[in-house]
């Protein structure tokens, strides 16, 4: 039987950790991913891996979690980003989080290290629909256009699911960088392994930042953070992003701020023929939070009056020349189209 590695244990594991021999592993042919720990650290976690002994990281891993963790943050830990991994603080079925001390790096006492789970991108569901008029990303954020690759990436092989996955954090790391840099409220990203997101940490060395939908607002603050909210999301139209999961679940809330996370299936407004669609349930859903709230909107209303200031046109552009001249629902479009909003 072929070797399995801890990458392929960990992602056979249930949710109650229980390994299930028949699983299938996330094979690796042939790295796609640089951003690795050097061969003496990857021994190490080797060594750790076979013999099972723990890590000496405060946070101790379940076994096959061990392997799976030093080989997503051994670069950090590698590169001194990291010097220890804290505590779990949210571990789902995409991506799990761990609290981290900074290694001196940037002068921050806490990161957060977003870990990717290798399952992660089979149990999206309809990921096709996010990746539509969205580029293939390499390990540096660029854009991927070796055709062998890009074929790969569109068949769904399993190096082509290693080229999805990266190209998937990869989205979240650009994004996190740019909205940033353009003063959003999210937190400032630091640097990615193959596997992984390192980032600012919200919350206290006790507490993690709760996600909104567990807090209730102070009377006094409801106006406010929706404000504050809605500010974000104009800088993110601003800059061509629409996030495409956004809900209370995604924003952090922390002494009276909030910050924005967990981006990896932006769409692009001028790119993606629904993106309107996609922009109006993240405004829906954020309305449903703030109505329990006692803050009542018109999320249709709101989302379309935010969407046409930031210049985007409501109904998606068709180009002619994707247009058939004999079909009748095609001239209607075309008709549609040529209307204002
Ligand atoms: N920078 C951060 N600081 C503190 N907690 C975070 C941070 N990023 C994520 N978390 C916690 O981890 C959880 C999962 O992160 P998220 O990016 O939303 O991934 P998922 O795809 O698993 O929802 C969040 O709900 C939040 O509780
Ligand atoms: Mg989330």
């Amino acid at each position: 039987m072929e070797a399995k590695t801890s990458l392929d244990y960990y992602d056979a594991l249930d949710d109650e950790g229980q390994f299930d021999e028949s699983g299938k592993g996330f094979r690796n042919p042939r790295p796609v991913r640089p951003k690795k720990a050097s061969a003496a650290v990857q021994q190490f976690i080797k060594k750790q891996d076979d013999s099972s002994q723990a890590v000496d990281f405060t946070y101790k891993p379940a076994r096959f979690e061990e392997g799976w963790l030093l080989d997503s943050l051994g670069y950090f830990f590698e590169q001194k980003w990291i010097s220890d991994v804290l505590v779990k603080l949210k571990g789902g079925k995409e991506a799990s989080v761990y609290l981290c001390r900074s290694g001196g790096q940037v002068d921050v006492p806490l990161l957060a290290a977003k870990v990717f789970r290798p399952r992660m991108l089979r149990n999206l569901k309809n990921d096709r629909m996010y990746l539509v008029g969205r580029d293939v990303l390499d390990e540096d954020g660029k854009q991927i256009l070796d055709l062998g690759m890009l074929k790969a990436h569109h068949n769904r092989s399993v190096y082509g699911e290693q080229i999805r996955h990266q190209s998937w954090i990869m989205h979240e790391f650009q994004t996190l960088l740019k909205l940033n840099d353009a003063g959003a409220d999210v937190p400032k990203p630091y640097e990615t392994s193959h596997n992984a997101i390192l980032m600012d940490y919200i919350g206290s060395e006790e507490t993690a930042a709760p996600t909104l939908n567990t807090v209730n607002l102070g009377s006094h603050e409801v106006k406010p953070i929706f404000k504050r909210l809605m500010q974000n999301i104009e800088i993110m139209l601003k800059k061509g992003i629409v996030h495409g999961d956004l809900s209370a679940y995604n924003v952090l809330y922390w002494e009276e701020q909030i910050t924005l996370i967990d981006f990896p299936q932006v769409v692009f407004p001028q790119r993606h023929p629904a993106a309107f669609q996609i922009f109006r349930r993240d405004i829906n859903r954020l309305c449903t939070y703030f109505e329990s709230q006692g803050l009542h909107n018109d999320p249709a209303n709101l989302a379309a009056s935010q969407w046409k200031s930031a210049g985007y046109r409501l109904r998606p552009e068709v180009h002619p020349a994707e247009m058939n001249a004999e079909d009748p629902q095609a001239g209607e479009l075309w008709r549609e189209n040529q209307k204002p909003d």
